[in-house]
C-alpha cells in the first residue's frame, strides 16, 4: 500500500523474491513513476541485470509478478499487506482500520513506518496478534534492513513468517521491541541522536553542513553525512 519512493521498491524486492504483489496507490501517475522506477530506474531490475545481480529471465518474471493499481480491492485479498503510506500516524491508524475490514482475518499486517509505536496501528484493529512493523530503508532494492517490530500482541508465528520473508529476500532481519514513547525504533532513534548533535555543531558554528558531512565520510566510511543522509533517503537516492 504506497506506491512511493519506499511501497515500489519493496514490492520490486518481493516480487523478486517469488511473490504475486499488488502495489497500490491513489494516483495513475504516481503508479507509472513507480513501475518505471522498478523497471528502468537506479534500482530498477534492468540495472540488476546490468550488474550481473539478476538475469534477464528473472528480471522479466518479477516484473510479470508484479501489478500496479488503484483499486484497493484488487489489493486486498491477500496473505500480507505491507504499508508505506506517509509518515503520518492519524492516516495509518485510519488506513489500517480500512484495511481490517476489507481484508481476509488471517492476512498479516506489516507497517513500514519509520518510529510510530506499533500497538498504537494495530488497536485500530481486530488482529493486533497479526500486526507488526517491517521496516526497511532506502533504496529497499539495496539496503539490507529488516527492522522487525513486535508489538506488545503481535505473535510468534507472525514474527516467524515476517522474518523468513525477509531473509528469503536477502535482507538482515533483526526483531526489536516496540516503542511506547515518542518515535523511531532502534535505527532511526540512534541515527537521529547524531542528527540533534550535527544540528548543534552547525548552530554552535563549529562547522557548517558540508563539512560535517565530509568528516563523517571520512572518519567513520559512511557512504554519506547526515545532510546528505536525509536529502537522499527523501528522494529515494535517484
Ligand atoms: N523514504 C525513506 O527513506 C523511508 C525509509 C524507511 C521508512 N520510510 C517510511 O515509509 C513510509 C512511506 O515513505 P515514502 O518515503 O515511501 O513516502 P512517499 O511519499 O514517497 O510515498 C507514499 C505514497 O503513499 C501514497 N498513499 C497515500 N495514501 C494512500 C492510501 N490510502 N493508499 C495507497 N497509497 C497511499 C502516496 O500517494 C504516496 O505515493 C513512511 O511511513 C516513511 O516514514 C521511509
Amino acid at each position: 500500500m504506497g506506491a512511493g519512493v519506499m511501497g515500489s521498491g519493496i514490492a520490486q524486492v518481493l516480487a523478486i523474491s517469488g511473490h504475486e504483489v499488488v502495489c497500490r496507490d491513489l494516483a495513475d501517475d504516481v503508479l507509472a513513476t513507480a513501475r518505471e522506477g522498478v523497471d528502468t530506474g537506479r534500482f530498477g531490475v534492468r540495472g540488476a541485470v546490468e550488474r550481473g545481480k539478476l538475469t534477464a529471465d528473472e528480471a522479466e518474471a518479477a516484473l510479470a509478478r508484479l501489478t500496479f493499481t488503484t483499486d484497493l480491492d484488487q489489493a486486498v485479498d491477500v496473505d500480507l499487506i505491507i504499508e508505506a503510506v506517509p509518515e503520518n500516524l492519524g492516516l495509518k491508524v485510519k488506513f489500517w482500520r480500512e484495511l481490517d475490514t476489507l481484508a481476509p482475518p488471517d492476512t498479516i499486517f506489516a507497517s513500514n513506518s519509520s518510529g510510530f509505536p506499533i500497538a498504537a496501528m494495530a488497536a485500530g484493529t481486530d488482529r493486533p496478534d497479526r500486526f507488526i512493523g517491517w521496516h526497511w530503508a532506502s533504496p529497499a532494492p539495496v539496503m539490507k534492513l529488516a527492522e522487525i517490530v513486535r508489538g506488545p500482541e503481535t505473535s510468534d508465528a507472525t514474527v516467524d513468517t515476517v522474518v523468513r520473508l525477509a531473509a528469503a529476500a536477502g535482507k538482515n532481519p533483526v526483531v526489536v521491541k516496540d516503542t511506547d514513547q515518542s518515535w523511531g525504533y532502534v535505527a532511526n532513534r540512534v541515527y537521529f541522536a547524531m542528527v540533534r548533535e550535527a544540528n548543534r555543531v552547525v548552530s554552535e558554528g563549529v562547522a557548517d553542513r558540508e563539512q560535517v558531512d565530509q568528516l563523517m565520510r571520512d572518519c567513520f566510511r559512511w557512504p554519506s553525512g547526515p545532510y546528505g543522509m536525509v536529502a537522499g533517503a527523501g528522494s529515494g537516492w535517484s
